[in-house]
């Protein structure tokens, strides 16, 4: 069975691009997933090809047209779940793209200038998606961030590197830190407990590591990990003046 990955797009030439090479790119060929790239504005149906307009109540930029994108996502093959690319959406996590990787595949709506008329959501059970809290030009190379992360969980893609529960986010921590040789490198050395062939210690310094790290770059799977409480530095400030 292989992933079926529809994209509709105003760049369909974005695509595949970085996941035409590499793992992805060799999965691609081996048919493990599949692409069909689809202009959106084949769907519009006036002289100019438009799909877009200006935003209801005013205000800057173009608002892609919801009957042009309902047209696009009706050629899409039915029985995908549809997600479209949106700082707006909600967060992107691992435990969602496991969930994508093990079903047929996707069908991913990428915007462009201001967004999405919002009715198109409901009215096609589109599911709104970010891959983070900062603005890309475009939903297309969060598309293929989505991709690359469900392309590399389909099975025989990356082998046993990928089915680790060891990997960042699958035990709610960050992965801990990795060394390879030469042992000491300007005069940095790898830790001792990594050389000392003690799994039990090794697989100890790894948690303490992971959850040191986690406490401290990311707060918020810290504590929702269930560790202690992270004072943020902002946060006492916020507290002072309350
Ligand atoms: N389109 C523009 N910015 C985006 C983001 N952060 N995530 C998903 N799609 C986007």
């Amino acid at each position: 069975m292989s992933f079926a990955a529809t994209i509709l797009t105003l760049y369909p030439e974005m695509f595949p691009g970085p996941l035409g090479l590499s793992l992805a790119g060799r999965a691609l060929e081996q048919g493990r997933w599949s692409l069909d790239a689809v202009q959106i504005r084949d769907f519009a149906t006036d002289r100019h090809r438009t799909v877009d307009d200006t935003p209801a109540g005013g205000g800057a930029g173009m608002v892609m047209r919801a009957d042009v994108l309902a047209r696009a996502v009706d050629s899409a093959p039915a029985g995908l779940p549809r997600i479209a690319m949106t700082p707006r959406g909600s967060p992107l996590t691992q435990t969602r793209v496991r969930d994508l990787a093990a079903g047929p595949g996707v069908a991913i709506l990428c915007g462009r200038f201001e967004g999405f008329d919002e009715r198109i959501f409901e009215a096609r059970d589109i599911e709104p998606v970010s891959i983070g809290d900062y603005v890309l030009s475009g939903g297309e190379t969060a598309a293929l961030v989505l991709l690359d992360a469900c392309i590399r969980l389909l099975p025989g893609v990356m082998g046993a590197a990928s089915s680790g529960d060891d990997e960042s986010f699958e035990a709610g921590l960050l992965e801990y830190p990795q060394y390879t040789r030469p042992v000491e490198w300007e005069g940095r050395t790898i830790p001792e407990v990594l050389r000392s062939g003690d799994h039990a210690r090794i697989a100890a310094w790894r948690h303490a590591r992971a959850a040191a790290d986690t406490r401290l770059r990311r707060p918020d799977l810290w504590e929702r990990y269930g560790g202690d409480p992270v004072q943020s530095p902002s946060g006492a400030r916020r507290d002072s003046k309350e």
